[in-house]
């Protein structure tokens, strides 16, 4: 599958087969998030994989909003530490911006791959951040804008639509 081919095959997927996702197709996603660029080169991205006994200590601390969550076999929580970019001067809100934007660009490389690979995934962002970070021990400097849960599809959904081109684009 070529790149066209996984962003127009991409979609949200909420339902997964009961099949685990294996370390060796985990890091498959996380080189692609590897190889992604950042600002300045940082890399303030982190990633924490969470399947089995610490998934269910997530599910029972209530950081999920969405029930689907708890059937995903593996769920990768992305954070990203601002603190991490050189301050050229006093610290201001530009190194949370980076964070934000550097770890958004890795994640669309990591479910692109997903894609090809044939998994399913979807942003989720609609979580209890205190929870997360509390379970898996996370620093307080890190931010954690969203996590992925990841699975073998078990449904296939319409894709949603799009604006065209003249709503979002001047100029073209
Ligand atoms: C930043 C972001 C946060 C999202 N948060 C959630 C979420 O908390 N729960 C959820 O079910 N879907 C979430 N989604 C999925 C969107 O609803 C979905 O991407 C959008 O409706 C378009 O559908 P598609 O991904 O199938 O193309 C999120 C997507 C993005 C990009």
């Amino acid at each position: 599958m070529d790149v066209s081919g996984a962003i127009n095959k991409r979609k949200s997927i909420r339902k997964y087969k009961d099949k685990d996702v294996s370390d060796e197709v985990i890091a498959k996603l996380l080189d692609a998030a590897r190889r992604a660029p950042s600002a300045k080169n940082v890399q303030s991205h982190r990633y924490f994989i969470v399947k089995g006994d610490m998934k269910e200590k997530l599910v029972e601390a209530g950081a999920f909003k969405q029930p689907f969550l708890k059937d995903a076999p593996a769920i990768i929580v992305c954070a990203a530490d601002p603190t991490q970019y050189p301050q050229s001067v006093d610290i201001d809100e530009t190194s949370e911006h980076y964070a934000y934007i550097d770890l958004s660009i890795a994640a669309s490389f990591l479910v692109l791959r997903a894609t090809e690979l044939g998994l399913g995934t979807v942003f989720v962002a609609w979580i209890y951040r205190d929870k997360i970070r509390e379970v898996l021990d996370i620093p307080e400097s890190y931010i954690i804008p969203f996590v992925l849960p990841i699975g073998y599809p078990n449904e296939n959904p319409p894709q949603k639509p799009r604006k065209e081109l003249k709503e979002i684009v001047l100029g073209l």
